[in-house]
């Protein structure tokens, strides 16, 4: 199969999501199959131009998702990551292989640090990538090659190693800032000087890939480009390892809001932004935080006197750009329980929802029930209620809690869970109601996982909001979130907490965690 590199005009930059590789790595925002595929689909939709969609050499699950992206492509490019060996790379290729535009984006860690880990000498490693990224472009025509911590790499060896791999037919420099270490000057600099002294440079694309360990990733990402980057590397909501990476939202809409002085278009179209960042947030289990640019639920709401008065008069004294600029809805009027399904079927469909006469059905049973205990149901309680019967498996289910609390303990969780369609029950205690109803749900269905972390959010305002609760569970490595949101704090808790397990028992299912493959050893797949 041939291919030809992007050719773009030279205004254009180029939008390279990693959500699915970069960002599925951070601890616990493991997706599903389903939910890769669907992602990867809103992608798509979005105008992203090249999807990363995996490292297929780390597991069955990662392959499998990778061919089947690539076979449901339609515009973008799809690309898998691989080492630098031969192995990972032949691996990547029968994934991405399949799609309408494959790239292989092969890597190798440059800079001293990283080194020394496989022990190769400069001149070792200089012909490692020479062969490997030869022997990626004998397989493809569109091949990226990253000189991993490339900004903490001597300049003369990244300058030298950036020339082989030009040479041996990589159409992408990609030049990560891994540790999220650089300053905004020192990110143009760099790809200013590569571009200006090293051979080829100008035949080929060079893009920007930063974390976001000292907030600048964003920023850093910006300078790149002004200094010649023309792809930029990014995420859904910045998801990534520790701090994140480059969010996607917010460079699409720095490069529009403020056009006037970063003159570079994208082929995104922003209206899609709000939906795939909540449907990320969602799967991944990583809530975004309420005052993140863009697509933090604060991001457009005005609290003081003085916000709210200039709003209403002029919307532009406190905003630079405008919701619907996001695809966030204008004012929309809450439902009710005198709401038909004809009302609620309107909404759905507004909210991005298509449903099936049956799926409808279910979802307005809910509704109803939500409606009664909740005098207003606002479009984010809808979000809410559609995704948390997205169930991954159902193995495990609540069948029924009743907890007692109060001042005196210690606090009882009365529990039946329906395991494998078995029903079980338990009277636990615990200090306090949550620490009950998880006590109730170990005793039930025992297991060793470790909760890593418990975290609740109210999806709107007021008292009889309901509340999204996210758990993430640790057993043996493997990591697993669960959400769900209920007007009941401790009810939202415990499906949560029953979510993250069933997500447990898939990842459980699948190949044992590789920590060398997914962490950062390179070398030693064998070729
Ligand atoms: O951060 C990094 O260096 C990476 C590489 C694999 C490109 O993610
Ligand atoms: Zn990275």
């Amino acid at each position: 199969m041939t291919t030809t590199p992007d050719t773009r005009p030279e205004n254009r930059v180029l939008i390279f999501d990693t959500t699915l590789r970069d960002g599925e790595q951070s601890p616990g925002a493991t997706m599903t199959h389903a939910e890769k595929l669907e992602i990867a689909e809103l992608l798509d939709e979005m105008g992203v131009d090249i999807i990363e969609a995996g490292f297929p050499i780390a597991s069955e699950g990662d392959f499998k998702a990778v061919s089947e992206i690539a076979r449901q492509s339609r515009n973008a490019t799809i690309c898998g990551l691989a080492r630098a060996n031969y192995k990972d790379i032949d691996r990547c290729w029968e994934a991405v292989k399949h799609a309408r535009s494959p790239r292989i984006h092969t890597f190798i860690g440059t800079s001293p640090l990283h080194r020394a880990i496989p022990n190769l000498t400069q001149d070792e490693m200089a012909q490692r990538i020479h062969d490997t990224v030869t022997h990626a472009r004998n397989l493809c025509d569109n091949v990226q090659w990253s000189p991993m911590d490339a900004t903490r790499t001597e300049w003369d060896y990244l300058a030298r190693v950036v020339e082989i791999a030009i040479k041996a037919g990589a159409t992408t420099i990609n030049i990560p800032d891994t540790v999220g270490y650089t300053a905004p000057v020192e990110s143009a600099d760099l790809i200013r000087r590569l571009i200006a002294e090293v051979p080829g440079a100008d035949e080929i694309i060079f893009a920007t890939h930063c974390h976001n360990d000292l907030g600048m990733a964003t920023a850093n990402s910006l300078a790149a480009v002004e200094g010649g980057a023309r792809q930029i590397e990014c995420t859904i909501n910045g998801l990534g390892e520790r701090a994140g990476n480059t969010a996607l939202e917010e460079v699409v809409m720095a490069l529009k809001v403020r056009h006037d002085i970063l003159p570079w278009d994208t082929g995104v179209d922003t209206r899609k932004i709000m939906n795939i960042s909540r449907r990320v947030a969602t799967v991944s289990g990583f809530p975004v935080q309420f005052n993140k640019a863009i697509v933090g639920k604060n991001a457009f709401a005005h609290e003081s006197g003085i916000h709210q008065d200039g709003m209403l008069k002029n919307a532009e004294t406190f905003e630079i750009m405008r919701p619907e600029d996001v695809g966030l809805a204008g004012t929309s009027l809450p439902l009710g329980k005198h709401s038909g399904r004809a009302a609620l079927r309107a909404k759905l469909r507004e909210l991005g929802f298509e449903m099936a006469d049956n799926q409808l059905n279910d979802t307005f049973v809910r509704f109803k029930d939500l409606a009664d205990r909740k005098k207003e149901v606002y479009d984010d309680d809808l979000i809410a209620l559609v995704r948390q019967n997205e169930a991954v498996s159902d193995r495990v289910r609540l069948k029924a809690l009743k907890v007692i609390c109060g001042t005196e303990g210690p606090q009882h969780a009365e529990m039946t869970l329906t395991i494998d369609d078995a029903e079980k029950s338990v009277d636990a205690t615990g200090d306090g109601p949550v620490d009950a109803t998880f006590n109730a749900i170990k005793a039930l269905f025992p297991h060793e996982a470790r909760l890593q972390l418990y975290q609740v959010a109210a999806v709107t305002e007021g008292t009889d909001a309901q509340a999204t609760v996210s758990v993430r569970l640790e057993e043996d490595g493997r990591i697993a979130t669960g959400q769900s949101a209920d007007t009941d704090t401790v009810v939202a808790s415990a499906k949560a907490y029953i979510n993250a397990v069933n997500r447990l028992l898939v990842r459980r299912e699948k190949t044992a965690p590789n920590a060398d493959v997914k962490g950062v050893g390179y070398m030693d797949a064998g070729e």
